[in-house]
């Protein structure tokens, strides 16, 4: 069992709630419209957790369209399985690692809270990139201090924010949060070296990231 298994394994139920907490579902929303889907198309989510956004992805891919969840730990698809809004005929779950997803030709990949776990981050947007093809959209949604200095109690609640929700705990909080901040940075380094009509946004007053751009 790898560190992410047996971390999100162990809080699946908590993160549940955390994942679908009211003040994030704008978040998920802009996520998901950031992909221009269209009725029919194959949405893949990498490390879809608990399928907090897959009910925007169905709904927006519908009647023909698919949405497939990927995810490495078991209790996470578990609890998505549990909710009918999170499944039906055209979801479909998938116990595999996001770095080296089991898909082709997507019409578009979304991977939020995820970048910044890889070990190889740059590796996996690589993968998710080759997973679409011509015109497909990538989307990455993550956390990130805020570079505003008033917002320097609120980076502290991020660093808390990111030993809670994300493997690594050898390292001092500090220390973990900039190597997720790393992580993340190299995805979005490789999403916009892949990607054209990129477009960023941020959210929750510069605490939440979203970029998003076409393969070519
Ligand atoms: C912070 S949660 C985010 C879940 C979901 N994307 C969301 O927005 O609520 C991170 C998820 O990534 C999954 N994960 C971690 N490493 C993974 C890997 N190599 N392959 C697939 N999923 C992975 C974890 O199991 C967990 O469900």
């Amino acid at each position: 069992m790898t560190d992410a298994q047996s971390f999100y394994g162990r809080w699946a139920q908590v993160y549940d709630w955390v994942a679908n907490a009211p003040g994030v579902a704008s978040w998920r929303d802009r996520a998901a419209d950031s992909l221009a889907l269209a009725p029919g198309d194959t949405v893949v989510e990498m490390g879809c957790g608990t399928g907090a956004n897959v009910p925007r992805l169905r709904e927006r891919v519908a009647p023909a369209g698919r949405v497939v969840g990927i995810d490495v730990t078991q209790k996470m698809l578990d609890r998505a399985r549990e909710r009918s809004a999170r499944t039906g005929e055209s979801v479909h779950y998938v116990q595999a690692d996001a770095a080296r997803p089991p898909i082709r030709e997507a019409d578009a990949v979304l991977a939020t809270f995820v970048a910044g776990i890889f070990e190889d981050p740059a590796a996996a947007v690589d993968a998710w990139c080759d997973s679409v093809g011509t015109g497909g959209r990538v989307a990455l949604l993550n956390f990130q201090r805020s570079p505003s200095v008033l917002a320097a109690p609120l980076n502290l609640v991020f660093e808390g924010f990111v030993r809670l929700s994300a493997p690594g705990t050898r390292l001092s909080t500090r220390s973990h949060a900039s190597a997720f901040e790393r992580r993340v940075r190299a995805a979005r380094d490789r999403l916009t070296e892949r990607t054209v009509d990129r477009r960023y946004e941020t959210m929750a007053g510069g605490f939440a990231g979203l970029l998003s751009g076409t393969v070519p």
